[in-house]
């Protein structure tokens, strides 16, 4: 899709939404030619491409760097971008200033974490032309707070709470809302409540559409294994036997060839 009228379409045509993480150039070409339908340059780039435990370690200079790289392969898909970590906390300026340095390097739309205190800016982000995707159950931007990276309204009085904040965040202007580790019967009922669609990570089967980290759906992090991934490439293992067969062509004389080599 190309725009934001996208997900409206395809929530009102019961169609699924697709979704995946990009953080560069190269990738970005790939999905640019793929059958997916957005793309979010999400603050976990501080822990896929930089090594960090957590995304706390974004910054605005560095979704900028990765939305601009992005932008250059991604000509045809509609990009989001993360806020990153209290960049809406050190008031209206700080957070415009961020939007605008996002924006300028080529995001359409602002994703914001959480709903208890940032309704104020979001309307406000919305209210000045700036397209804004929620995003409630697990907020990895609090991972301190809830302790780790959990499911997320596993308790009545939670599932509660998330419920009430998903319908403020729309009446708050939001276009479209991302379910983290939450409980799919959860997910259900505020799919099935609000208007605009929501987009699943960990959230079973009932949301209007799906992400994954498009490093963890190729499967380049052995490590990483929980319940909601699905792999659709052996990615670290292919990388590795591409390596080794590089360095054992390299060690026996046997790369480059005659063809490979210039007269
Ligand atoms: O930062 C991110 O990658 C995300 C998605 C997992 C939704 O927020």
């Amino acid at each position: 899709m190309k725009n934001i009228n996208g997900f409206k379409k395809l929530k009102s045509e019961s169609k699924k939404i697709s979704m995946v993480t990009c953080y560069d150039y190269w990738s970005a070409e790939i999905i640019d030619q793929s059958d997916i339908d957005a793309v979010l340059v999400g603050d976990s780039v501080a822990m896929v491409m930089h090594g960090f435990n957590t995304t706390i370690n974004a910054t605005v200079d560095m979704m900028v760097m990765h939305t601009v790289a992005v932008r250059r392969g991604l000509k045809n898909k509609f990009l989001i971008s993360d806020l990153p970590f209290l960049a809406h906390k050190k008031g209206k300026e700080r957070l415009v200033d961020s939007v605008d340095a996002i924006f300028k390097a080529g995001a359409e739309a602002i994703k914001i974490e959480g709903a208890d205190g940032v309704l104020d800016d979001i309307q406000y982000l919305v209210s000045s032309g700036i397209p804004v995707m929620g995003h409630l159950g697990l907020t990895p931007q609090s991972v301190h707070k809830f302790g780790g990276f959990t499911v997320q309204g596993e308790s009545k009085t939670e599932a509660e709470k998330i419920i009430v904040e998903a319908k403020k965040l729309e009446d708050s202007g939001i276009f479209a809302l991302v379910l983290e580790m939450l409980p799919s019967e959860i997910a259900k009922t505020i799919t099935e409540s609000l208007s605009i669609p929501t987009i699943g990570i960990g959230a079973g089967n009932y949301t209007s559409g799906h992400i994954l980290v498009l490093q963890d759906m190729l499967g380049l992090n052995e490590k990483f294994n929980p319940k909601f991934l699905r792999k659709y490439f052996a990615g670290y293992e292919g990388i590795k036997l591409a390596l080794n067969d590089y360095n054992i062509e390299v060690k026996e004389n046997l790369f480059p060839s005659e063809k490979e080599s210039y007269k």
